[in-house]
């Protein structure tokens, strides 16, 4: 389905056709965004892209915050559509549970775009286009990685992010994936400490009363939950990165900070700063183009041989 002016002049009529045309090209874009919450730095920063890049466009954006919760996130959208917002854009908290409200989007004639994470769908055409970061090929990333550094062999702990979310299952699959290549690199336990540094921490600490000196590795599904987990890790007398090795997700600056000081081994990059790219292709779908309908974000990886030298360059 198109969304452009034009697709609009057919519904209402020619007569008001050379209105809407002229109305349409200096009318402010009104744009909601459904985000999850404020869980992590990676989050501020995603908010802060959209929230800047809107205001420099002159986009009046209109920010629902979900708190964590997917129902707030179903509120937000509902508002938007009766808000006849131009677009939406979702950043969907768990993948499933949003045909429902994608439909009533569908039939107001409001342009879905989701961002950041996938959501499953029986049917495709309830949103237009996704734009975010590929978090199967950044498990792959983390778990290449670690085979190599480890020679193959350690007892990993798994720190997941919030159950149901694209970027948890995604990260956890490729990760285990990757690692079944290495026989003797195992994970020996995985619990969630939803995306939050407190969480993190919370999650090392039972890790370490449950399995104390046996474990050689954490794996974290993102950067604050890895830093909660250092600080575990140095409550307990040992030393992060050398004692116990950390692999982690995002690259946010202070992440990249722990990798230059030694007490993250490796981070994978996850970039949030896509709010120019959501915007151009808003605007893209609304002048009646083609886009399309999965656009991954590039995403590097850091350990000890550039991190350092990356730190200046970081925005996030
Ligand atoms: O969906 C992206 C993930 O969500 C980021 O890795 C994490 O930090 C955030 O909370």
């Amino acid at each position: 389905m198109k969304y452009s002016p034009v697709f609009k002049c057919f519904v209402a009529g020619v007569a008001i056709c050379a209105a809407v045309l002229s109305s349409a090209a200096d009318k402010k874009l009104k744009i909601g965004f459904a985000q999850t919450g404020a869980e992590s730095a990676w989050r501020t920063a995603n908010s802060d892209s959209m929230k800047a890049e809107a205001e420099k466009r002159g986009i009046d954006l209109k920010f629902s915050d979900g708190q964590g919760k997917q129902e707030n996130q179903i509120r937000a959208v509902r508002s938007f559509i009766t808000q006849r917002v131009d677009a939406i854009v979702l950043a969907p908290l768990v993948e499933t549970g949003w045909d429902n409200v994608l439909r009533e989007a569908k039939r107001a004639k409001i342009p879905v775009i989701i961002t950041d994470r996938t959501i499953q769908t029986t049917d495709e055409s309830l949103f237009v286009c996704f734009i975010g970061s590929d978090f199967f090929e950044e498990g792959r990333m983390a778990a290449d990685w670690l085979g190599k550094a480890t020679g193959g062999k350690g007892r990993i702990v798994e720190l997941q992010g919030t159950p149901g979310s694209a970027p948890a299952n995604d990260r956890r699959k490729a990760f285990a994936e990757g690692i079944a290549k290495f026989p003797e690199l195992k994970i020996i336990d995985s619990q969630s400490g939803d995306f939050r540094r407190a969480g993190g921490k919370e999650v090392m600490e039972a890790f370490l009363k449950k399995h104390g000196k046996n474990i050689d590795i954490v794996y974290a599904h993102n950067d604050d939950m890895a830093l909660g987990a250092i600080q575990a890790i140095e409550a307990a007398g040992l030393k992060p990165g050398t004692d116990i090795k950390i692999v982690s997700i995002d690259a946010i600056k202070e992440g990249v900070q722990a990798v230059a000081d030694g007490k993250i081994n490796c981070v994978v990059e996850c970039n949030p700063l896509f709010g120019p790219k959501v915007y151009d292709t808003i605007e893209a779908i609304l002048a009646g183009k083609e886009v399309p309908k999965k656009a991954f974000n590039k995403d590097e990886l850091f350990d000890k041989t550039n991190a350092a030298a990356a730190l200046p360059k970081r925005q996030y």
